[in-house]
């Protein structure tokens, strides 16, 4: 069978998705107890920083019987100039699977197309699709699925805002989006997002958290952009998504943050502390999801 990876939302099919979450529920409740990773390795890259990430790819390798390594790229040879592929060659003699967190997107296709083993993307500047992966988890718990619902997103649209369009494309489920201007997510991934379902791009955020079920943003500068973090707080300003916001949204609406969150910036603290937050579930089921995924892949 030919190795599988995980880099975008498109990687695995809706039915997939569908078998993966009644896996990560049975591991959730406890139900489910192999151990499929039993004398394998999981390799961890970081170029960036990470708590959630780092933390349930290793607790989930561990509790399904594997070993995690974590590798701050700077400490490897890579940070020294050593080649993706390279690496990749090397990696693949030695681990069952490499999950990377970095910023160029182009580098993890890289790695994966000449890892001999599967590659989950942990987050790139383009996209993070373990993060909506599991928030789509997330909103079954919550919600009873996402068929009919409708999703907005609000705020800066980066790597978390084209996860969820690539999201859409593959449910169908309704996007509502609303960004600044010059700080829209990627055209491409959206031109292909709307030619399958119903995406819509707001200038105003009001009308994009308009009875939606979910309602989601991010924080406005992130990893590789904190030196322009002080335009973009000008530039954001309106965007935070406040209790009048989420009295727009539908009455039994959400409210999900991927974390870290910026209280007072992207969202109120009466938002993300409040009763319609699901943030303390949503991190939680990365370690869920992710467990099924790589369960999936490596096991
Ligand atoms: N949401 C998320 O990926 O968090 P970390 O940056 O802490 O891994
Ligand atoms: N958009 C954020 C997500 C962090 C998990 C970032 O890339 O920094």
């Amino acid at each position: 069978m030919p190795k599988r990876d995980f880099v975008q939302i498109s990687d695995i099919t809706a039915a997939e998705v569908g078998e993966l979450f009644q896996l990560a529920a049975a591991m959730k409740s406890g139900q489910y107890r192999e151990r499929p990773l039993e004398g394998k390795t999981l390799a961890m890259i970081f170029a960036k920083s990470s708590t959630r990430t780092r933390v349930s790819f290793e607790v989930g390798t561990y509790q399904l019987g594997g070993h995690p390594i974590f590798l701050s790229s700077q400490d490897m040879q890579l940070g020294r100039g050593e080649s993706i592929e390279d690496t990749a060659k090397v990696l693949s003699r030695y681990v069952e699977g490499i999950m990377i967190r970095t910023f160029s997107h182009t580098d993890v296709e890289q790695l994966a197309h000449h890892a001999a083993i599967p590659v989950v993307n942990g987050l790139t500047d383009l996209l993070h699709p373990c993060q909506v992966l599991s928030d789509l988890f997330t909103v079954s718990e919550a919600l009873g699925g996402w068929d009919g619902k409708v999703i907005a997103w609000v705020g800066d649209g980066n790597n978390m805002a084209n996860s969820w369009l690539n999201a859409a494309a593959l449910f169908g489920f309704e996007l509502r989006l609303s960004c600044p201007r010059g700080y829209e997510p990627n055209r491409d991934i959206f031109e292909r997002a709307k030619a399958k379902t119903t995406v819509t791009m707001f200038e105003d955020p009001e009308e994009a958290v308009r009875d939606a079920h979910v309602v989601n943003t991010d924080v406005w500068a992130s990893m590789g952009q904190e030196a322009d973090a002080e335009t973009r707080m000008l530039a954001f300003r309106g965007f935070t998504v406040d209790p009048d916001f989420m009295k727009l949204a539908a009455p039994d609406a959400i409210f999900l943050h991927c974390l870290p969150a910026h209280r007072g910036e992207e969202v109120a603290g009466a938002v993300i502390d409040g009763p319609q937050s699901r943030v303390w579930d949503q991190a939680e089921n990365r370690l869920h999801v992710q467990k099924a995924l790589i369960a999936t892949l490596m096991g």
